[in-house]
């Protein structure tokens, strides 16, 4: 048994910023499944997206950001986004985060939905690199911080209703128990449930299943972002192709060499995600979609070393070739159900970034507010952990839940099938209850889980723990599409198209599912 002040679980932006303040006040422990540098937070690309021009460009962000939201945003939280960043990358600026300049001006781009060019960006199209190393080099800085990698989340300790630590499986198959006065997951996304995502392997949902089995609530499961433009070529990763591009004036053109975004929104290209990925899909019915930047003027290869290195490997240059692309799963905005200070439903456990779910983002985020929100909620998340000064128990570890025995005990599954397994499971979420979506679909994908659980994979190793995760995220995405009978931002509804008058959230704990105003 060990015990620290503060667990963190996770090390992108929301994690590492939540521990940098943290480590003020107390001894942190973070944990990452693998590397330090392997976070979704280092794959995020286009920029990050703030209003550094005084207060009526953080009233435009704040607009832009409720309206991609399409009616769920929690206009609260938003509020809190949009006025603390511009704070927050000052502080990113002061150590030593480089973001791209001309003549000594930070540049900036701009994406989908967003009413004029706010997005600021470094090494082109490495942001989340730039600003993951900056921080990582800060919290190297702080003794006490202890950095634990390779550390896998299997299940939160409670004691009397309260989360008093967890259980962690470290790189050596060795389950340690870690005792903390407050919890803050930031253990990212799940883009893993799906066959098709851009997100990185350790992007299974972990945070979200730990808290939803210990008890706490989760909200709006059902709105998964489809990121418009992935690479799309047979057997290749399913490579972002940032929205930066569109940004840059690239186009979207079907298989005619038509460009087609006039017929589905004013803002063509650069209209909101959602509805970039529902046109590509329909347009896509009839073969390939490229995007085309054969027509822009700029050195694309500078602005873009990293899509301009990976589309190399196909002999495909921007500026010269139609770019084949489809959607991909790439954002929950759903997740661990938060106030905007990261207090989850349990005491002693908070979230921040992309495993909470404050309602900043509604039912579609806006492109480039995802590292902000890390940035911001991470540290109001941490300073709420020291306000909130959990009381120290005494060590009584007795009310871990029976799901750490369910995976411990009986024969290991076998590598191969636990693939398997978890394959069948992201083939089926994508097929039935991906961008397109109706109750036929989802009572199907419902069928297909409940007879996957009977084969779960069994084991204390690390892919048996993400199947079991993955598992309760899938059933929780499916749950909350079946209940939502309407269509809103991401989640579409080909049988109920129309946006109910009233825009209510999903929330969904062991007692069931529920909708709030
Ligand atoms: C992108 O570069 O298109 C991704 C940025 C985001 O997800 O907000």
């Amino acid at each position: 048994m060990e015990q620290v002040d503060f667990l963190v679980v996770g090390a992108g932006i929301a994690g590492l910023s939540a521990a940098i303040c943290l480590a003020r006040v107390g001894r942190v422990m973070v944990v990452t499944k693998e590397e330090l540098a392997e976070s979704n937070t280092a794959y995020a690309q286009g920029g990050i997206a703030v209003a550094m021009g005084g207060e009526e460009d953080v009233a435009l962000h704040l607009e832009d950001t409720m309206s991609a939201g399409d009616g769920l945003v929690n206009r609260e939280a938003a509020s809190v986004l949009v006025e603390q960043g511009p704070r927050r990358v000052e502080e990113l600026l002061a150590w030593g985060t480089k973001f791209d300049r001309e003549n000594g001006e930070l540049m900036l781009t701009r994406e989908g939905a967003h009413s004029r060019s706010r997005i600021l960006h470094a090494n082109g199209d490495a942001t989340g690199k730039e600003i993951a190393v900056s921080l990582l080099r800060h919290v190297r800085e702080m003794d006490s911080i202890e950095l634990m990698e390779w550390t896998t989340g299997v299940d939160l300790l409670m004691e009397g209703g309260r989360v008093v630590g967890a259980t962690l499986l470290d790189g050596e198959g060795g389950v340690r128990v870690v005792r903390a006065k407050a919890v803050l997951l930031a253990s990212g996304g799940a883009g893993q449930v799906y066959s098709d995502t851009t997100n990185p392997a350790v992007a299974t949902g972990d945070g979200i299943a730990m808290a939803y089995r210990a008890g706490a609530e989760v909200s709006d499961m059902e709105f998964y972002q489809f990121h418009p433009t992935a690479f799309s070529v047979p057997g290749a990763p399913r490579f972002l192709m940032s929205e930066a591009l569109r940004g840059e004036g690239a186009y979207l053109v079907n298989a005619k060499g038509e460009r087609f975004m006039e017929r589905y929104h004013p803002l063509l290209e650069l209209a909101p995600r959602d509805v970039v990925a529902r046109a590509i899909t329909h347009e896509g019915m009839d073969g390939e979609v490229y995007l085309d930047m054969r027509h822009v003027k700029k050195d694309l290869q500078t602005r873009f070393p990293g899509i301009s290195k990976f589309l190399a490997k196909y002999r495909l240059e921007l500026g010269r070739d139609l770019i084949p692309v489809r959607p991909a799963a790439h954002y929950l905005m759903g997740g661990v159900r938060t106030d905007v200070h990261g207090r989850s439903s349990l005491p002693g456990l908070y979230a921040a970034g992309e495993v909470a779910c404050t309602g900043v983002h509604g039912a579609n985020r806006l492109a480039s507010n995802s590292l902000l929100e890390g940035l911001v909620f991470g540290v109001l998340a941490a300073e709420a952990m020291i306000a909130d000064d959990g009381t120290q128990h005494e060590p009584v570890v007795e009310d871990q839940g029976g799901e750490v025995a369910a995976v411990a005990t009986g024969s290991a599954t076998g590598e191969k099938a636990t693939e398997r397994w978890i394959a069948e499971l992201r083939d089926l979420m994508w097929k039935y209850a991906g961008l397109l979506r109706d109750a036929a679909g989802l009572q199907e994908a419902k069928r297909r889980l409940d007879a996957l659980a009977v084969t779960m994979p069994r084991g204390m190793f690390r892919r048996a723990l993400e199947a079991r995760n993955l598992y309760t995220v899938a059933e929780l995405i499916v749950a909350a599409a079946l209940g939502r009978e309407e269509s809103r931002g991401a989640h579409y509804r080909n049988d109920f198209p129309e946006r109910d008058a009233v825009a209510r959230h999903s929330v969904m704990s062991k007692d069931g599912l529920k909708f709030v105003a």
